[in-house]
């Protein structure tokens, strides 16, 4: 079975063409960053009107390196939630008018279940039931996956998203927007000694985050050393930074997997993209003996790829949209 995937929930206009949920036969993603750096974040109009200019070139391109005509495909499986609620009409309103023009089913996707499904394409062995964390600009979670389509909520930030803390940090250490990639560059480069950061707990939920006071830790880091006429050290503050957010995420996800008894655990979204977070899992993973799935770097951001993937099992689990499918701009997964 052949899926259309469209995703447009924040600044990556992309289409994808995908089989049976695992095989992908195209991936095409148009990235808006350089004009939203401009703003040092995402303008939610600009990326509306992006998205507008580009969904239709961007599809024509994923449906001939894919080598199917329209008519060829099964589906369509577009985001509807979570994101920029502007900039998912597009994808919505879009989707609808290729399924209907071509009397194709609509399948809706929720954004962060497509970011789980990433791991789909990369590994065919890979089932659920699995531990997830989920970890992009949006969404911090501890997921229980415990089937294709059913999802249990095990911990969750309650402030700001890992990589919304990333990006933070980074606009006030001077790099550009998005800075998670360059805080990760800046960390290895880095002693994560130089800086003590604190490890902000939820009292009574010992699987919940909080990055906003990791963030706020690093702002006060530096306008105190300022204040006092010191240099800040870039790279250690970088270090320091990803060195605390590994151990926070990795005595979480441990602890949620030996209590869930768990034998695999999953990165998806975004900040996976992280090596710190990739070395550290790995290491925690070996020594725990479970298996750790991590996402190629090209399937670590947004992508339509995933939402092609997730797209064939909500079918098979008979999710179909009508024609009054609309956008949502936060949805629970
Ligand atoms: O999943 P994603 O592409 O979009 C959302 O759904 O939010 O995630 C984007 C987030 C941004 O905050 C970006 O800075 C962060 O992922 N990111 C990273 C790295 N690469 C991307 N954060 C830390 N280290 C990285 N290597
Ligand atoms: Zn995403």
């Amino acid at each position: 079975m052949k899926i259309l995937g469209i995703e447009s929930s924040c600044d990556e206009t992309a289409v994808s063409v995908v089989e049976d949920g695992r095989h992908v036969l195209s991936n095409m993603v148009v990235s808006q960053i350089e004009e939203h750096k401009l703003y040092g974040g995402v303008v939610p109009e600009i990326a509306s009107r992006r998205h507008c200019e580009s969904i239709v070139n961007v599809t024509n391109l994923a449906l001939s390196e894919a080598g199917v005509a329209l008519s060829e495909i099964d589906a369509v499986a577009v985001t509807y939630a979570p994101g920029l609620i502007g900039a998912l009409l597009v994808g919505v309103n879009f989707a609808k008018g290729l399924a209907l023009a071509a009397g194709k089913p609509l399948i809706p996707v929720h954004h962060i279940r497509g970011h789980i499904a990433a791991n789909y394409l990369a590994y065919p062995e890979l089932k659920p039931p699995f531990l997830c964390m989920v970890m992009s600009g949006g969404h911090s979670h501890i997921v229980w996956v415990k089937s294709y389509t059913e999802f249990e909520i095990i911990g969750r930030t309650r402030d700001d998203a890992v990589g919304e803390a990333y990006d933070k940090a980074a606009r006030a250490l001077g790099f550009s927007y998005p800075g998670g990639v360059q805080m990760d560059k800046a960390a290895k480069e880095g002693d994560p000694s130089h800086y003590h950061l604190p490890k902000p707990r939820v009292e009574g939920c010992p699987y919940d985050f909080s990055f906003s006071g990791l963030k706020t830790a690093v702002l006060n880091l530096i306008n105190n050393s300022r204040q006092k006429g010191e240099t800040v050290v870039i790279n250690d503050v970088a270090a320091a930074f990803q060195a605390t957010v590994c151990d926070l995420i990795a005595d979480r996800l441990m602890r949620a997997a030996k209590e869930r008894k768990a034998d695999k655990i999953v990165l998806a979204g975004g900040v996976s993209a992280n090596s710190g977070i990739r070395e550290r899992m790995q290491k925690e993973c070996q020594e725990a003996g479970m298996k750790l799935y991590m996402p190629p770097l090209c399937y670590c951001g947004d992508n339509a790829a995933m939402i092609a993937s997730q797209g064939y099992f909500e079918f098979l689990n008979a999710a179909k949209a009508g024609m009054n499918l609309n956008g949502t701009a936060s949805l629970p997964i």
